[in-house]
């Protein structure tokens, strides 16, 4: 079931893997092993104790075997007998590759896995999750666009209660929205960060959203549109959007800002969200990411008047809320709780989600959750690695349909797919003749080295529809 074009390897110095196996990963499992390092620290029980020193350990052997070239280990058993033997059949039928010459995709996945299972494999740390700290630490971080976003969101809420828009303020918003929730997935990206919301909410005026528009290599929202639009007008009962999350903190508040939105309007009238199982990528969104999100907004100011790690360093301490601020924010928990208790948001994990192939492989592999997907309008692809394991990861001329790249989940799937990606691999598709090299041809766009370089950063985007029928 997988695409026969050939993927992105770790052995290809023209790869970003190259780059990723050997400078990023070690990184973020020096990462991991500070953070369970402080845990095991601050853990009482000396058993406790003695196991999280021996995961610090496994961790570093792991790191260990990515630098020096060793073999992927086969999964052991960790509770999950049908996952790990997947991951290991396939080690098998690969011929049992070596960290620096492996499909890039198959690997950063094993790699995760495989971390997943020393904890899984313990008494004292089940359940642990290792990103935690960052993740929350990063939603603290936003905060300006938090509170813009939040004050913005408001207004539309309780605007949209008296009278709902116009069709042509409708799709305005539409594309602000999805937008938004785009670019949520380059938080690393100057543009929400250093941005105050009015500014990008100054729409078509504003020249920094022209140019961000101008990011957006393709941009398939207008068909996206006219899908709910049209299922709204026929009066369809239930009309559900699906989203495959991404990352948490500020990802999935914008990613539930959107879901507001398609609630508001009526475009939707069940928001599904599909988290990770396992501690994934770093920064997906587990299930508790989301609890520890409302958690956070439920009480605005214990959340960020508290001290970041970074501002106790520089003897900072964080300015107090202002009342609206605080009531904004407050208002945005409540509308969220509400739905989340009504029904219309609801959460759906998959464990599937983390296993290691392409998403070629999900109709034949998981067909139950293809049949869940088709019911929904639309099913939105949150960010980078999704669109990787849409895309097979693969080497396509990039100006390959985005249906052809998706193979089984493309044409004649019976779903809606739809990405909303910022560049952050090799694979790109859907673009018009002639803009890839256009664009390589750009300062560090990669030039004639052969690497896609302009793609890594998270400055680009795609938004890409593919209709299922
Ligand atoms: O920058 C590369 C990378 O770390 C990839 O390994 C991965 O596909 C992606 O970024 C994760 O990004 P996202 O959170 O958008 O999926
Ligand atoms: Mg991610």
């Amino acid at each position: 079931y997988d695409t026969k074009t050939p993927q992105s390897v770790t052995s290809d110095p023209k790869s970003f893997a190259s780059d990723s196996v050997r400078s990023r990963w070690p990184v973020i499992l020096t990462g991991a092993i500070d953070d369970l390092y402080r845990s095991v620290g601050k853990a009482e029980d000396p058993e406790k104790q003695a196991e999280g020193k021996k995961i610090v350990e496994q961790l570093g052997a792991l790191k260990y075997e990515v630098q020096h070239d060793r073999v992927l280990s086969p999964l052991p058993e960790d509770g999950f007998p049908e996952e790990t033997a997947a991951y290991n059949k396939e080690l098998e039928q690969r011929g049992n590759p070596t960290w620096l010459d492996v499909p890039w995709l198959f690997s950063e996945c094993y790699m995760y896995r495989r971390i997943s299972s020393f904890f899984a494999l313990s008494t004292h740390w089940k359940g642990y999750d290792l990103f935690a700290r960052q993740k929350i630490d990063t939603f603290r971080t936003s905060r300006n666009a938090v509170l813009e976003l939040a004050a913005r969101y408001r207004e539309f809420i309780e605007q949209t209660k008296t009278a709902k828009p116009d069709e042509a303020t409708e799709e305005i918003l539409f594309r602000e929205f999805f937008e938004i929730c785009l670019w949520g997935n380059a938080t690393d990206l100057s543009l929400l960060t250093n941005m105050t919301y009015e500014d990008i909410q100054k729409l078509q005026g504003s020249e920094a959203r022209k140019k961000a528009e101008n990011n957006i290599l393709s941009n398939d929202l207008p068909a996206v549109y006219e899908i709910l639009k049209k299922a709204r007008a026929e009066g369809k009962a239930e009309r559900r959007v699906d989203i495959v999350l991404d990352n948490a903190g500020f990802e999935l508040y914008v990613d539930l800002i959107l879901a507001g939105f398609l609630l508001a309007t009526g475009l939707a009238t069940q928001i599904v969200i599909r988290p990770k199982s396992i501690p994934w990528f770093v920064s997906d969104v587990l299930p508790t990411d989301f609890s520890a999100l409302l958690n956070a907004i439920s009480n605005p100011r214990a959340f960020f008047e508290t001290q970041t790690d970074e501002e106790a360093t520089l003897d900072k301490t964080p300015a107090p809320l202002t009342q609206k601020e605080n009531d904004d924010l407050l208002f945005v928990f409540q509308d969220w709780a509400m739905c989340h208790a009504e029904g219309q948001l609801v959460m759906r994990p998959n464990r599937y989600w983390t296993a290691g192939g392409s998403f070629w492989r999900l109709p034949h592999e998981q067909p139950s959750l293809a049949d869940e997907l088709k019911e929904a309008e639309i099913v939105i692809f949150k960010g980078d690695l999704n669109y990787r394991k849409l895309t097979g990861d693969a080497w396509w001329d990039p100006t390959t349909s985005f249906t052809e790249a998706i193979g089984p989940m493309g044409a004649g799937s019976g779903i809606n797919v739809l990405s909303l990606r910022t560049c952050k691999a090799d694979v790109v598709v859907g673009l018009p003749a002639g803009k890839d090299e256009e664009l390589r041809a750009l300062p560090n766009g990669g030039g004639d080295s052969g690497s896609r370089k302009w793609a890594w950063g998270g400055k680009w985007a795609v938004v890409s529809l593919s209709k299922g029928q």
